[in-house]
């Protein structure tokens, strides 16, 4: 069955979206041209072209690439005011978005300049689109975690501004052990806390994120499938999965659509969530990513009302609010 029109208009959250994942090609060129950096590429086509990836980390290198365009205030409202009009367009009340600090301060960015940015886009397309929007400060995995504590410190002065930390980027060899003391004291602070686990690292790295992060939701989580302890925990905790389609495909984390264990998920009782992850790299927004699903496993329409209803049940909001959206 096409439920791709039940799907375009249903409402929706976005819980898993790395802001710098949405920069598409057009405004990365645009970007770079007002700016007068050098673009490695000759043309849009030319960079849409090379997003072709093996694994995680071949993406990761564009992105960490493409993001280095960016160094303006506008800069980071535009990207971000052009992913807000695009989800509103896609029925999404409420998104919230990861950004990665690291990612800007590293090269010289100020931690200001790029707050400041996506605060002022959340604020306009709050009233402009009528959709409510969070913000998740994400932690490089690779660095190390003397770096994502020097981090937290400094976005201290805008701690009203965000309202999780999140770990993304490497997933292999980085287990979310190496981040206990700054997600310790993010959760001090009053933060929620989510993080990337099973994606391409193993049940143990979930286990990890929820023993010794105490995260609120899990980033992707696929892998947990493998363990059934694992599984049965996540069920008993109504642990949020945030699960990304089209990322699985093209990152190769599932060779075929039909292939993609979010039914299972279903079945299993896992509270899953459909998300987009870096929409400009993997061609599709959120609705792109319920009908891939939708289609190669054929979801019935109960089964696409709940999934939706988990992005609203999973976010970081409050009853009457959720309420206001199921
Ligand atoms: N950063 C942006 N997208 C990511 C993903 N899917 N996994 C890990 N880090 C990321
Ligand atoms: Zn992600």
């Amino acid at each position: 069955t096409d439920l791709s029109a039940f799907i375009a208009g249903l409402p929706k959250a976005e819980l898993h979206m790395h802001i710098e994942g949405s920069f598409e090609p057009e405004l990365m060129y645009a970007l770079a041209q007002r700016n007068n950096v050098a673009f490695a590429y000759d043309s849009v086509d030319a960079l849409r072209a090379a997003y072709k990836f093996g694994n995680l980390q071949d993406f990761l290198d564009l992105y960490y690439q493409g993001m280095g365009v960016l160094l303006t205030e506008q800069d980071f409202y535009d990207l971000a005011m052009a992913y807000f009009r695009r989800a509103a367009s896609q029925t999404v009340r409420h998104a919230e978005i990861m950004f990665d600090p690291q990612g800007h301060t590293d090269r010289g960015v100020k931690f200001q300049t790029m707050i400041d940015g996506l605060w002022r886009a959340k604020a306009d397309a709050e009233q402009q689109f009528g959709m409510t929007i969070g913000m998740i400060l994400c932690f490089l995995r690779h660095l190390d975690e003397a770096s994502a504590l020097r981090t937290l410190e400094e976005a201290l002065p805008w701690r009203d501004r965000f309202i999780a930390v999140g770990l993304d980027s490497s997933e292999k060899g980085h287990p979310p052990s190496k981040f206990k003391n700054v997600f310790a004291r993010a959760r001090a602070l009053g933060l929620k806390a989510v993080a990337h686990a099973g994606e391409e690292g193993p049940p143990d790295y979930v286990w990890e994120a929820l023993d010794l992060l105490k995260v609120h939701r899990i980033d992707h989580g696929n892998r947990s499938l493998e363990d059934d302890a694992l599984v049965a925990r996540l069920v008993r905790d109504k642990m949020p999965l945030t699960v990304c389609p089209l990322s699985n495909l093209r990152l190769c984390v599932v060779d075929d659509m039909t292939q993609h264990p979010l039914r299972r998920m279903l079945r299993a009782g896992l509270v899953a969530t459909v998300n987009s992850d870096d929409p400009a790299y993997f061609g599709g927004y959120v609705n792109e990513n319920y009908n891939a699903v939708q289609q190669a496993l054929d979801l019935s329409r109960d089964e696409i009302v709940a999934l939706a209803e988990n992005g609203f049940r999973a976010a970081f909001i409050d009853a009457a609010a959720q309420q206001r959206h199921i």
